[in-house]
C-alpha cells in the first residue's frame, strides 16, 4: 500500500527504464505509459488510473520538453515539482516514474525531428510554430525508449492527441493510443497546470470559456451555421473578461478539417487569454 508521503520509484536513463520493462515482460505483464511534463493534477492522475485499469503496470514520464516551448521564458516559468509529483504517482498506484534529464533526451549532436503535417496546422499549431514537432519528437522517443504496449493522452489537448495518433499510425509504432476524457473543476474549467497562474479574479472568469463552448455546441447541434454561432461565442468569451481569443473553431474530430456546420464527430476548439495565461478547451458537438 502506498501513502501520500512515499514516492514512486524513479529511473533516469533509457537503460534503467528498459531493464524494468524487460523484467515485467519476462513475467508476462503489460505496460501502459503516461507521458507528462509534471506539475501533476487530477487530470494527469485520471490517465494513471485509466492505465492501471487497462494494463498490469503504469509508467509515468516527467520531462519538460524544451523542443515544444516557443520561448525560453515560457520554458523557465514551467512549474517543477518532481518530489510532489512522485508522491502523487505513488498514491495513485503508478509503478515507475521515468524522469530523464535534458541531455539524455537530446544529447549533443542530436539532429532528428518528427514533423506531422495536416493535423498539426491551425488551432494551436498556428500560434505555436514547431510546437507539435516538439511533441511528436519527444513522444516518439518516449514510445521507443519504453516499448510500452499503450499510452494515455487527455482529450483536453485534443489536437496533440490527433498528432500522436497520426505519427503512430504513419510510422507503424507498435503502441495503442488511449484517449481519456477532460477532467474539469465543478464549474467546468478544464484542469491545467496553468490554472495556478490565474489571479482570483481571473479564476472566476475562466469557466466562461467552457460555458461559451457548451452554448455554441447546443446551437450547432440544432443545425445553426458555424460562422454566426462562433462569432457570438467569441464575443461572449470577451464579454466575460477574457483579453483575447486566439481561435474558436468548428472542426472534424478526426482529420481536424474545418467545418461550416456540425457533422457527426465534430468538435469546437478554443484558445483564449486571461492576461498572461493562455487557456485551451474543446468539446464534442452532439454525440462525440
Ligand atoms: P502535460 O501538459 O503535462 O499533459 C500530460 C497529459 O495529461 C496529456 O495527455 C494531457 O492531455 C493530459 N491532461 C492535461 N490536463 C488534463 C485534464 N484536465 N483532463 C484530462 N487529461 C489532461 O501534454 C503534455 O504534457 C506534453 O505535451 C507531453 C505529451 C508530455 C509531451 O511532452
Amino acid at each position: 500500500m502506498s501513502d501520500s508521503t512515499s514516492a514512486v520509484e524513479i529511473v533516469r536513463t533509457v537503460k534503467a527504464l528498459r531493464a524494468r520493462v524487460a523484467g515485467w515482460r519476462a513475467e508476462g505483464l503489460t505496460v501502459g505509459l503516461i507521458p507528462t511534463m509534471g506539475a501533476l493534477h487530477a487530470g494527469h492522475i485520471s490517465l494513471v488510473e485509466a492505465a492501471l485499469a487497462r494494463y498490469d503496470r503504469a509508467v509515468a514520464t516527467l520531462f519538460i520538453n524544451p523542443r515544444q516551448f516557443n520561448s525560453a521564458a515560457d520554458l523557465a516559468k514551467y512549474p517543477r515539482t518532481e518530489v510532489d509529483d512522485s508522491r502523487k504517482l505513488a498514491a495513485a498506484g503508478a509503478h515507475l516514474l521515468y524522469a530523464p534529464d535534458g541531455d539524455a533526451m537530446y544529447p549533443p549532436g542530436y539532429a532528428t525531428n518528427i514533423s506531422v503535417s495536416g493535423v498539426s496546422s491551425g488551432l494551436c499549431g498556428a500560434d505555436r510554430p514547431g510546437h507539435f514537432d516538439g511533441v511528436a519528437t519527444v513522444c516518439t522517443k518516449l514510445f521507443l525508449q519504453s516499448g510500452a504496449d499503450g499510452a494515455f493522452f487527455g482529450e483536453k489537448d485534443f489536437q496533440q492527441l490527433q498528432v500522436v495518433r497520426r505519427f503512430v499510425q504513419d510510422l507503424n509504432i507498435p503502441i495503442e493510443i488511449h484517449p481519456c476524457p477532460t477532467v474539469r473543476e465543478a464549474d467546468g474549467l478544464a484542469l491545467s497546470s496553468r490554472n495556478m497562474r490565474l489571479t482570483p479574479r481571473e479564476r472566476q472568469i475562466a469557466p466562461a470559456l467552457h460555458r461559451a463552448l457548451q452554448a455554441a455546441a447546443e446551437r450547432l447541434s440544432a443545425g445553426a451555421d458555424a460562422g454566426s454561432v462562433l462569432a457570438a461565442a467569441a464575443a461572449a468569451i470577451r464579454d466575460a473578461g477574457f483579453d483575447r481569443v486566439d481561435y474558436l473553431e468548428l472542426r472534424d474530430g478526426g482529420s481536424l478539417a474545418p467545418l461550416e456546420r456540425a457533422e457527426t464527430g465534430a468538435r469546437i476548439f478554443a484558445a483564449a487569454w486571461l492576461d498572461e495565461v493562455r487557456l485551451i478547451d474543446n468539446i464534442p458537438v452532439g454525440a462525440a
